[in-house]
């Protein structure tokens, strides 16, 4: 069953009904200002930072799901009834309502009572802000006076702050209103610089900026009371929680239209100059006014939706492929590219799953996403490395998270992922295959932000590789640290109390546990790293690295090898992981992956033995499992991943980004039907039609699906 369909030559998403089983969100932003977007208008939106700099509310895990948003009501002043266009949050029976999510915008149009309304939410290239433009149509056959209130509610700031302090975030709301322009200034009196500010195009009626006010006693945004009324409150927010709604009155003949332009945007300023007058406690709100000058005019706003038009037609246009496949053709040319880059800029900081609280971006995935975009922003990439690179520790290992804004490492989900240091390998050998900029390798970086450890890039990565050589265990394997990429595989946490985080408790600093993914990519980031000083002209550095590979190789086919697939790991007392003798979790998927995938095994056979093995024990209709049989309870000795239920994520659910490792290693064993077959199986577009089952978006990759020991098996 579908909820939409595919518009490939506008590169939209087209959503036909408005309860789909999970919000199906898009990203709008692509450089500092940035928001997600349900196809029902709920959302929030940030500065850089989802968790330091939030500008607007949302409730995760909400009933209904997906509340808080840039929602907009309708209504009909004769008859007092009232909607929302975007059918949250007042969910009436709406006609023709039509989401389509494109390359940075959505629009989002309906028809109720004979009054048709569109609204396309954008953020325009190189602003601090977000247009909201609502068309209005009369499609009766008399008049309509209509009334439009848009609303929001701002977050304090720092989102979890703002979710957690209530005694003292009560008392500090404020707000100024100027020529009917909503600024919000909470803390500005004090540290803050910045302020948000929220306008509409056209002569209102009236504003809110109390919630109390707008909502009016125990009702909540499905039934304001302002809105039931036809009256906004002029209410000032002291306190509490304040919001921002105007009130424009629209009187409109038969088939006429009319357009009202919302922007919310974002300013900082200079210290000295935050107050104007100087010495008073009144905001300076010149750079909004000069936003709002440009922005709230139509003909501006479509200009910069033609400009983001073509900025994506730009970034996309780099790589296009044509495949006998509509699938694989979609998905590389649109909406692949499309997710990555949204992952550059913000995932695994803000989406649906992940609150913008809890963790910066990771060291490994933000290396790893390089690999996807950096064709289409090499200047960008390029940042990012530097940046990556500028958190890791002297040791050569990684903090395991940084934070956007500040730029820093951070140890919120813990360090010591003996896998990290090797992905800034991967990543740097990925820019200079795309771009032959050299010059990267001599950038001077320090280690830990510290100003005086500079060495220059090279000396990172060398770093990098070091590290696993100053971290093997009793078999000549890597020490797996925390964990590798498998967060969740904590050899050496042994956790037994509950609410400990398997990836921050105190860990025993493992001298035994060794694992093999960590070696099969220590052979690949070592054949990146030997051909960079090949390049330079570095032979002896070229050949040690290649004699480590050689070397870490036998070490592999010794000790990681099972006899028909390739062992995960050891654990604390030297006993193996993902192997027959196990009864539980004897095949991982990690390892067949990565060891093929980094060309191990493909000239004795143990290649193709283990992709065979694949195939008969862990692929499914719905993708390949990370492992099986799945842990059927909590072993202290292995951590997180026996603390799912069998068939959830680590343990033994269909994890989308290690199914493509098994597929390259398919084609290069020479077999790339096999390849083909299991991208097909989790390639988004092409499980379009079993919406009902996969629930999450048809144009995203998921982080994981179900697996086959989970009674919902398919669902992402
Ligand atoms: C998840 C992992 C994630 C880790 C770190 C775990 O609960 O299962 O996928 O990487 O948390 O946040
Ligand atoms: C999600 C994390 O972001 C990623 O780094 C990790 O590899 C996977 N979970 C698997 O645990």
């Amino acid at each position: 069953m579908k909820y939409g369909y595919f518009d490939d030559p506008n590169r939209e998403y087209v959503i036909t009904r408005p309860d789909t089983p999970l919000p199906w969100i898009n990203y709008l932003g692509c450089q500092a200002y940035f928001g997600i977007i349900s196809n029902t208008a709920g959302g929030y939106s940030f500065y850089r930072d989802a968790r330091l700099r939030r500008l607007t509310r949302y409730r995760y895990n909400n009933a209904p799901f997906d509340f808080g948003g840039r929602y907009i009501y309708l209504r009909d002043d004769a008859s007092g009834e009232f909607w929302s266009p975007s059918w949250q949050p007042t969910r009436r029976n709406l006609q023709n309502y039509v989401c389509r999510h494109g390359m940075g915008y959505t629009v989002i149009s309906s028809e109720y009572g004979g009054i048709e309304a569109s609204t396309r939410y954008l953020v325009p290239l190189d602003e601090n802000l977000e247009i909201w433009q609502l068309t209005v149509t009369n499609r009766r056959q008399r008049a309509a006076d209509l009334s439009v209130f848009s609303s929001i509610e701002f977050c304090l700031w720092d989102a979890q702050d703002d979710a957690t302090n209530f005694q003292r975030n009560f008392s500090i709301g404020e707000v100024e209103i100027e020529n009917g322009v909503i600024y919000h200034k909470t803390e500005y009196r004090e540290r803050r610089d910045h302020y948000s500010f929220f306008a509409c195009s056209e002569k209102i009626t009236g504003f809110d900026t109390q919630r109390d006010s707008f909502l009016g006693p125990y009702r909540g945004w499905d039934n304001p009371l302002a809105v039931e009324q036809g009256r906004s409150g002029n209410s000032v927010a002291h306190g509490w929680a304040p919001i921002g709604s105007h009130q424009v009155k629209l009187s409109l003949q038969p088939a006429e239209s009319r357009q009202v332009v919302f922007v919310l945007g974002y300013h900082e300023n200079s210290r000295e100059r935050k107050f104007d007058p100087p010495n008073s406690q009144v905001l300076n709100k010149k750079g909004a006014k000069f936003a709002l000058a440009r922005y709230l005019v139509p003909a501006n706003a479509d200009a910069a939706f033609e400009k983001l038009r073509s900025h994506w037609n730009e970034l996309l246009g780099i790589c296009q492929v044509e495949t006998p496949d509509v699938h694989t053709n979609r998905m590389v040319n649109i909406w692949n590219a499309y997710q990555c880059m949204a992952t550059f800029n913000m995932s695994r900081s803000a989406s649906f799953y992940e609150s913008g609280i809890g963790r910066g971006l990771g060291f490994r995935d933000s290396n790893q996403d390089l690999l996807g975009f950096v064709h289409m922003v090499p200047g960008r990439a390029r940042e990012r490395i530097l940046d990556l690179a500028a958190t890791q520790l002297p040791s050569g290992g990684a903090y395991h998270q940084y934070q956007p804004l500040t730029k820093r490492g951070n140890n919120d989900v813990g360090s010591g992922f003996n896998d990290d240091p090797h992905w800034l390998i991967v990543g740097v050998a990925a820019y200079l295959k795309e771009t032959g900029d050299w010059s990267i390798l001599d950038e001077t970086v320090p280690y830990d932000n510290q100003a005086g450890t500079e060495t220059p890039l090279h000396e990172h990565l060398q770093r990098s590789f070091r590290y696993t050589l100053d971290h093997l265990g009793p078999h000549g394997l890597p020490l797996i640290g925390r964990a590798d990429w498998n967060d969740c595989l904590n050899l050496n946490c042994f956790s037994d109390s509950p609410g400990q985080s398997f990836q921050t408790t105190t860990n025993k600093d493992g001298k035994v546990a060794e694992s093999v993914f960590i070696a099969a990519l220590f052979v690949l980031a070592g054949r990146e790293l030997a051909e960079i000083a090949e390049q330079r002209g570095l032979q002896a550095e070229a050949s040690s690295y290649l004699s480590e590979v050689k070397k870490m190789e036998t070490t592999i086919s010794r000790h990681g090898w099972d006899g028909e697939w390739f062992l995960r790991a050891f654990d604390d007392f030297g006993r193996k992981i993902g192997s027959k003798e196990n009864a539980e979790g004897r095949i991982f998927i990690e390892t067949q992956g990565f060891c093929t995938l980094a060309g191990i095994g493909l000239d004795d056979g143990s290649a193709r033995a283990a992709l065979d093995s694949t195939r008969k024990m862990l692929a499914t209709q719905h993708g390949i499992i990370l492992q099986q049989p799945a842990y059927s309870k909590y072993y202290l000795e292995l951590g997180e991943i026996s603390s799912y239920p069998p068939g959830y994520k680590e343990n033994a659910g269909i994890f989308c980004h290690n199914n493509p490792w098994v597929m390259i290693g398919e084609t290069r064993v020479g077999n790339g039907d096999a390849a083909y077959d299991y991208y097909t199986r989790i390639n988004p577009s092409a499980r379009e039609q079993i919406s009902e089952v996969h629930r999450c978006e048809p144009y995203v990759y998921a982080q994981m699906i179900a697996g086959r020991d989970a009674p919902t098996h398919g669902e992402a």
